[in-house]
């Protein structure tokens, strides 16, 4: 048997030989020798090749918390009464909201024509395009057809957003309690998150101190939601301005998820972030989603806003580059975004906050008297958050073990905020029936009357 024996400085090791002529590569000395060996069979088994499948690091990293926290608990209904979810951010479930006629009109106008089967651009076609950058250009912060990128979703609108302004390595800085999609997607690509607060006192304003403090040389952007998922808050124009000032301070770009904007219940206002800043970059992503009420749809979207030319082509490029990798924008929806976008008629979208803001309403004003309970009134978006006082339930450890008990119960499913990373609240969808609502309200408060012990200002003195 001959082996090419590659000879370097402390070490001989066997090789194939590379026809070089006594030259490996790199220009060690390569000696040519012939040995008597004892074949080893072991050996020679373990060099065949074996199936050795693993998922990803990646795929291993990936972490949806809804998912992990919902399929570990317990959810077995009371059978004596039918199950209410006040879980499912999906406004198109109960049919009681569904979108309007001339969104469907102009989806089936898409198909009729037969023009929109094929593959578009990845970034979507520029009529499509266009169509988002009027409807939402404005004086103060105009768009054309070019800061536009079509997506699948909202979803995937942030996700390419994330990927062209991140780095493994760098950080985010994500709200607390926030949608939990902006960790699961960066920890997946080795994107650190660190969570500023959302004070509840405040009416889930930014703790603008603690995102300050957070910002470090290696922050790549700041994500700022809203209107809210899960809170339901509207920041006012006074509170964006500052948190912008934040940014334009610590020149850190905004990825503003702006899905639920213009979702706001009459008298209150939605300032896209965008329309206030003079310095800072902002991506903004939105989508049909939520105020079309049509999630399935898969119609998403970037606003790139840029004034200063701080993003520059690079932003733009690196945004197409990476919508090339796969083609996320439905043809068929494209096809009727003009229309949906300036047809649908102004009352549709009034009667929608209307009843959001009526349900919240009845929500808030049924939670709000439950002793152990104590509900964030929304200005906007589709949930209401809801704190409990653990110490006042002490059968339950914490905000999932008591939601937990509340579906055995009660038939009533509330998302435990632990979710959102944040302890000892529970979200409650508003997009239920009404009669749902004031159902499943009535329920949690029997439920509460039944677990409540409250834990006295004298119990604790004795204590002492
Ligand atoms: C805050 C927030 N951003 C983004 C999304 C994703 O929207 P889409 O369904 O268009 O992907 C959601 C969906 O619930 C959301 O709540």
């Amino acid at each position: 048997m001959s082996f090419v024996v590659k000879m370097n400085k402390s070490q001989s090791s066997s090789n194939h030989n590379n026809g070089m002529n006594g030259k490996s590569m790199n220009g060690n000395a390569v000696h040519h020798v012939s040995v008597k060996t004892h074949v080893n069979p072991d050996k020679m088994k373990s060099n065949k090749p074996r199936w050795t499948v693993r998922a990803s690091e990646m795929s291993k990293n990936t972490l949806n918390p809804i998912r992990a926290i919902v399929d570990g608990m317990k959810l077995t209904p009371n059978p004596e009464k039918p199950m209410i979810a006040l879980s499912i951010g999906d406004p198109t479930v109960f049919g009681n909201l569904p979108t309007d006629d001339t969104v469907l009109q102009a989806m089936k106008e898409a198909i009729d024509s037969y023009k929109y089967n094929g593959y578009a651009p990845s970034v979507g076609y520029q009529k499509s395009r266009e169509a988002v950058a009027n409807f939402y250009s404005r004086a103060e912060a105009p768009l054309e057809s070019k800061d536009v990128i079509l997506a699948s979703g909202c979803s995937q609108a942030i996700e390419l957003a994330i990927s062209v302004l991140c780095n493994p390595g760098d950080n985010i800085l994500v709200p607390c309690p926030g949608f939990s999609l902006y960790k699961t997607l960066a920890v997946s690509m080795g994107i650190q998150v660190k969570l500023y607060n959302l004070l509840p006192e405040k009416s889930w304003e930014i703790d603008l101190q603690h995102l300050e403090s957070l910002i470090d040389e290696k922050t790549a952007c700041v994500i700022v939601n809203n209107p809210s998922n899960p809170c339901g808050s509207v920041f006012t124009k006074d509170h964006l301005q500052k948190i912008i000032s934040v940014a334009s301070r610590n020149c850190v770009p905004i990825l503003a998820d702006e899905i639920y904007g213009d979702m706001v219940f009459p008298g209150r206002d939605f300032y896209p972030m965008a329309h206030l800043s003079s310095d800072v970059p902002i991506l903004s992503c939105g989508g049909l989603a939520k105020r079309w009420l049509v999630p399935g749809w898969r119609m998403g979207w970037i606003l790139i806003y840029d004034s200063n030319n701080i993003f520059g082509n690079e932003i733009r490029e690196g945004l197409v580059k990476l919508s090339q990798r796969i083609l996320g924008p439905c043809t068929v929806v494209q096809g009727a975004l003009e229309s949906i976008l300036n047809n649908t008629p102004m009352e549709f979208y009034q009667s929608t906050v209307s009843f959001l803001k009526s349900n919240s309403e009845i929500c808030f004003s049924e939670l709000s008297t439950v002793p152990g309970l104590n509900p964030v009134m929304p200005s906007g978006a589709m949930y209401i958050m809801v704190g409990i006082e653990m110490e006042q339930f002490p059968e339950f450890q914490n905000d999932v073990e008591f939601t937990e008990r509340l579906v055995t119960e009660q038939s009533v499913f509330c998302l435990p905020a632990t979710a959102f990373e944040y302890p000892n609240f529970f979200r409650i969808v508003v997009t239920v029936p009404e009669e749902m609502m004031v159902e499943a309200c009535v329920r949690i408060r029997e439920f509460c009357a039944r677990h409540y012990r409250p834990h006295s200002q004298d119990s604790n003195d004795l204590d002492q």
